[in-house]
């Protein structure tokens, strides 16, 4: 990109971007520049920039490359930021995510946060098919917090059409307190479910767009 037009970009999101340095901070920021269209648009803008590292695992859209890694498109952006978070502080943990978190200064993770959110998620093939048992577990066990269509909030991230097999391995190491996501409030929720169980709810929320 031109250096004058970054240069104008910076310049526009620093005022509401200000000198946050908190966690708290960058978030309230972060809802600030989604209030506002002309901020947003520059923000997502910059995200596309810093994202570069992400793309050749997660997809330069955000619809990642390989079946065991995660979506970013369309994941809520609190989420998003929050996981950084979490990577950065050892709450989670994996080998890659752990130490890019920890590269990124606060306001690159907003704006690569707010870019992630805003591309839309594609249907990709799955080697399941959609599971008439994992709706019913979704609708009495999930729907309270994912939501009716799996697509979260700010506080719940969007479950809907990732990867099989992400989808398995992450609710399989809430199921055995896998230190990588032991502290998850998800460890919690699947306690009193069957493997089997996991399995038929990831085939259908893996179908859902
Ligand atoms: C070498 C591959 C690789 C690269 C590069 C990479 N990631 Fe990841 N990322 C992963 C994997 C694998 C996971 C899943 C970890 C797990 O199972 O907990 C992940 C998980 C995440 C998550 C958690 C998503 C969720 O649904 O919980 C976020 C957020 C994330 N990555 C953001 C990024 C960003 C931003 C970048 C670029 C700065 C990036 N990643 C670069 C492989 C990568
Ligand atoms: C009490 C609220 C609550 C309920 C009920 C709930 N979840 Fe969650 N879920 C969360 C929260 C909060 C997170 C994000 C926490 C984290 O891991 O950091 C999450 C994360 C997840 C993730 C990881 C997302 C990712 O991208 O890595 C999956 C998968 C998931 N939930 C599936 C389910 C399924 C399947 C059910 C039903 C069996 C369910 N959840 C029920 C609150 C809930």
């Amino acid at each position: 990109m031109n250096i004058k037009i970054l240069f104008l970009i910076v310049l526009s999101i620093l005022p509401v971007m200000s000198q946050a340095e908190t966690v708290d901070e960058l978030q309230a920021d972060m809802a600030r520049i989604q209030a506002n269209p002309e901020a947003l648009k520059s923000a997502v803008q910059m995200g596309e920039d810093r994202a570069i590292l992400c793309f050749s695992c997660h997809g330069k859209d955000g619809n990642s490359k390989r079946d065991y890694i995660p979506n970013l498109a369309s994941q809520n952006a609190t989420y998003l930021f929050n996981q950084f978070e979490n990577f950065a502080t050892g709450k989670r943990t994996d080998y890659v995510m752990s130490k890019l978190a920890k590269q990124l200064t606060g306001p690159e993770r907003v704006a690569i946060a707010l870019y992630f959110a805003d591309r839309p998620v594609k249907e990709r093939e799955e080697p399941v098919a959609m599971s008439p048992k994992g709706k019913q577990l979704y609708e009495s066990v999930c729907f309270a917090c994912h939501g009716p269509s799996a697509h979260g909030d700010h506080q719940y991230p969007r479950i809907a059409g990732q990867p099989y097999t992400y989808l398995e391995a992450t609710l399989m190491k809430f199921l055995k307190k896998d230190p990588e996501r032991a502290k998850s409030p998800m460890v919690a929720v699947v306690q009193n479910m069957t493997e089997e169980q996991l399995k038929d709810v990831a085939s259908y929320l893996t179908h859902m767009p």
